[in-house]
């Protein structure tokens, strides 16, 4: 099992590239969903620096706040509220270049300015969603957005 992480290339999709099977190598032979969202926040957050990675897992009406990197967080988003309850409740990546322009978005930190929100789908319902936080205005695009939903569709495998 690796316990370090090798990250030497210089474009973000180069990056995600050998960051993932890396993550896969972490957690397919570790069966604790708990374990193995802790490593993936861990390793999102070593590989890119960004301010804050972690998970909401759904529990009935609400996210509940799981394991993550970086400041203490908000516990309890409800359904729809928020760039988190949003992507649970339309079952999509939502991508906010700047937070301030975002309706409702609840601010944990007054540092975070951009974020992605990406859903784990397990059996078509989200079951948790993976929330990355930039203190740099417009710091996620679509090589995030696909490197990240891909990591997602093998966080589902967890649940
Ligand atoms: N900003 C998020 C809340 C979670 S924190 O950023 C960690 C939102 O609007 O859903």
């Amino acid at each position: 099992m690796a316990e370090n992480l090798f990250i030497t290339a210089d474009t973000k999709a180069a990056r995600y590239a050998e960051l993932l099977p890396q993550i896969e190598a972490l957690t397919n032979v570790e069966p604790d969903l708990t374990a193995n969202l802790a490593n993936t926040a861990a390793a999102l957050r070593q590989a890119f620096g960004f301010f804050w990675v972690g998970f909401y897992l759904v529990k009935g009406d609400e996210l509940v706040l799981g394991p993550f990197q970086g400041p203490i967080a908000c516990t309890r988003i409800r359904k729809g509220r928020g760039v988190c309850g949003t992507s649970w409740a339309e079952a999509r990546t939502v991508l906010v270049p700047d937070v301030e322009e975002f309706p409702g978005h609840i601010a944990c930190s007054s540092d975070s300015k951009s974020e992605i929100v990406v859903p784990v789908l397990k059996n078509g319902a989200v079951v948790a969603v993976l929330d990355v936080d930039s203190d740099k205005l417009n710091d996620f695009d679509h090589d995030d957005k696909l490197a990240l939903e891909q990591l997602m569709v093998m966080a589902s495998a967890w649940f």
